[in-house]
């Protein structure tokens, strides 16, 4: 049977399980504070960069399984399933703020007319959905409801594929009721064999932090290696793909470049450790990986000063803004450290980005802003790709040459073929590769 599911957010997490949940045949409100977002989605119109979510979106919304509307008390109380998935910034002390989610559980609390299963997808702290219990059992004065701690594991550019394709469903889930209708609301999943993980609140939420964090870390680690690499004069290509050639390492997320960025790796790092402290346990090792991701987007910046010998009056063309490939997202992109300390040096910065140019603009209105690759390398002294988009791998090099004032290039991303990008007259660097 059809489960009624209310989703609160339609961010990147909250759109895509909205759309992903009604494609399962279920009825799915989506629910914002945001008028302008609901408006668009109402008109089955994506307020972000994602590929394929207005294709589910559109034929969802047809379906007259999937709405979206402002009014929350309503859709909380048509609704047997509350999914949350408000966002869970980083606060000035490195903690996740949990100041939306505790809004929304307020919302909750006033709503819980009959029994109701809260489904927390945002990122949470481990200790987050016991207190979200406390806190609707306090509130109502009673246990009409149940909490279930359900982590979400989709990547910005492929959420879809990964909503739909999961490589495992987390559910941290104590009553048996609550587990039933869970079950059936991912029925879909179960059907293609997507491994269930039924487990306490306090592991679902761990099991989270922990994945983020241990790919933070293998992206750090390999970042460190690019760094040997360039000084023992190895090449990092061969390094990462023999490394992940072992079935006990896989290459997955051992590609070198500019520090991870995005919403999540960031602030969900700074969490486990602040979290760790609080429970009494230093975790070092993701202390290190934080320290240590600065410092790599920071020497992206120094090496394009060795190269350009000075920043002062140079123009830089920035190709990419993204902190990823495929996305709009520029939350934590290392553009930004890069952007603001090139233009702290003196430089003049000209960007492209196929699809982030936007949302840049609203933290950097004065730096110029290109239709192409080609017109933001006009009158260049250097280029630094920033963002691994295909685009920028078949870029006519004899054309961009012929528009810049200089010859560096920058490939924090290793997308070109050194020798290629040399031959073509350039000075080129990339990471870990001489
Ligand atoms: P987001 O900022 O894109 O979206 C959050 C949405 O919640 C916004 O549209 C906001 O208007 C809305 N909102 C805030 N308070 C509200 C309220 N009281 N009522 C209704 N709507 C409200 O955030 P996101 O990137 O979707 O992340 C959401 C959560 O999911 C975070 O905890 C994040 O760590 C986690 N997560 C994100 C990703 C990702 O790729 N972005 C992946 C996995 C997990
Ligand atoms: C990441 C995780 O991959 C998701 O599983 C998780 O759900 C999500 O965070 C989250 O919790 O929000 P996402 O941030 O969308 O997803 O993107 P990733 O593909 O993981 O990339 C993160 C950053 O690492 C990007 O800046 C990317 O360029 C960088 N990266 C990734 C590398 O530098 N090298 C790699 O090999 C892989």
């Amino acid at each position: 049977m059809a489960a009624k599911i209310c989703v609160i957010g339609t961010g990147y997490v909250g759109l895509i399980a909205a759309v992903g949940l009604s494609d399962f045949g279920n009825i799915v409100v989506g629910v914002d504070l945001d008028e302008k977002k609901i408006n668009m989605l109402k008109q089955g119109k994506s307020p972000i960069y994602e590929p394929g979510v207005e294709d589910y979106l559109n034929r969802n919304l047809e379906s007259g399984r999937l709405s979206f509307t402002t009014a929350i008390d309503q859709a909380v109380q048509d609704s047997q399933v509350i999914f949350i998935a408000v966002g869970t910034p980083e606060k000035e002390n490195e903690e996740a703020d949990l100041s939306y989610v505790q809004a929304v559980v307020n919302t909750i609390a006033k709503n819980l007319i009959d029994y109701k299963v809260i489904v927390t997808k945002s990122t949470v702290p481990v200790g987050t959905n016991r207190w979200i219990k406390e806190l609707l059992e306090k509130e109502t004065g009673g246990n009409n409801f149940d909490v279930v701690s359900n982590p979400e594991f989709l990547r910005e550019g492929r959420a879809t594929q990964d909503f739909f394709h999961p490589d495992r469903t987390v559910l941290g889930c104590e009553s048996e009721k609550a587990k039933e209708i869970m079950f059936n609301v991912y029925r879909t999943l179960n059907v293609t064999s997507v491994p269930f993980v039924w487990c306490s609140l306090e592991t679902a939420e761990l099991i989270k932090y922990a994945s983020n964090a241990f790919l933070a870390t293998k992206i750090t680690f390999i970042n460190e290696i690019a760094n040997l690499s360039e000084a023992v004069g190895a090449d990092i290509h061969l390094v990462a793909k023999s490394m992940g050639m072992d079935g006990r390492i896989s290459p997955k997320f051992l590609h070198p470049g500019p520090g991870y960025g995005g919403s999540c790796f960031p602030k969900d790092t700074k969490a486990i450790a602040s979290f760790g402290r609080k429970f009494g346990v230093k975790m070092n090792l993701i202390e290190s990986v934080i320290a240590t991701n600065e410092i790599q987007k920071k020497r992206m910046v120094d090496k394009i000063k060795k190269l350009a010998g000075t920043l002062e009056g140079k123009t830089i063309a920035i190709l990419g803004l993204a902190f990823k490939q495929q996305t709009d997202d520029i939350r934590e992109s290392s553009a930004i450290t890069i952007v603001n300390e090139i233009i702290k040096d003196g430089g003049t910065v000209q960007a492209h980005d196929p699809k982030a140019m936007d949302n840049f603009s609203k933290l950097f209105p004065d730096i110029m802003y290109c239709h192409t690759a080609y017109d933001a390398v006009k009158n260049a002294d250097a280029i630094m790709i920033l963002t691994e988009w295909n685009e920028y791998r078949g870029l006519d090099l004899e054309k961009i040459k012929s528009n810049m004032n200089g010859n560096i290039l920058l490939d924090t991303r290793n997308l070109l073929d050194p020798d290629v990008v040399k031959d073509a007259g350039f000075i080129y660097e990339g990471v870990g590769r001489k």
